[in-house]
């Protein structure tokens, strides 16, 4: 159990973080997934207000103070696509707060928040071996749709994509 609670919310566009917060998000990502981003990349990431994009954060603080003050426990970045497409640039939740359903949590506000703002199908890469987030993708109607040899370093990107809809299956 956390010795607080947690709660996902809008997460403010990289665009517009202090270098600070960004370096933040930054020590988040690399040690959630090992992937190192420089400052200016993620500055650049294209993320979309509008369409489910959320970091996870302690109850009662706010988004920008969380964010300089390191104190973010998650991200769900997500850009759009089309009209009607939405892709997830980044979804993780820190290790010591992992299995506690906040992953499933911010799957449900996305999809929420993208089906509201015009969005039917979500797309994605996961990297081959990481089955957790593969089984979490497949179990909310994601399917393969390819596989990609120059997507990561290391190993090969799957491609997922399927339908926003009110139900999980
Ligand atoms: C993938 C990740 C975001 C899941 O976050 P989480 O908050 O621990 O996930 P939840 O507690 O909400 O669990 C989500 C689902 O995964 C399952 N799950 C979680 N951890 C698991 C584990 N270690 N082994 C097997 N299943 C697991 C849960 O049972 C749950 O099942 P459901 O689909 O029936 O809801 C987290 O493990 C993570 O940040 N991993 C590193 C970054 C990463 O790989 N991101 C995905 C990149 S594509």
């Amino acid at each position: 159990m956390s010795e607080y609670s947690l709660r996902w919310v809008i997460s403010p566009l990289p665009t517009e973080m202090e270098t600070q917060a960004l370096l933040n998000c930054k020590e988040l990502i690399k040690k959630c997934t090992g992937e190192e981003y420089t400052i200016e990349l993620l500055r650049s990431m294209p993320v979309s207000p509008t369409c489910g994009s959320l970091i996870l954060i302690p109850t009662g603080i706010e988004s920008q103070q969380a964010l300089n003050e390191n104190m973010i426990q998650g991200i769900l970045w997500v850009m759009r696509l089309d009209a009607h497409t939405v892709r997830i640039l980044t979804i993780m939740v820190a290790e010591n707060h992992r299995g506690q359903g906040h992953a499933a949590e911010a799957w449900m506000k996305f999809r929420r928040l993208a089906m509201d703002d015009g969005a039917r199908s979500v797309t994605l890469e996961v990297r081959q071996e990481n089955d957790v987030a593969f089984d979490f993708y497949s179990r909310r109607g994601l399917v393969v749709l390819g596989r990609l040899s120059d997507y990561y370093r290391d190993t090969f990107g799957i491609v997922m994509h399927g339908p926003l809809r009110d139900e999980d299956a």
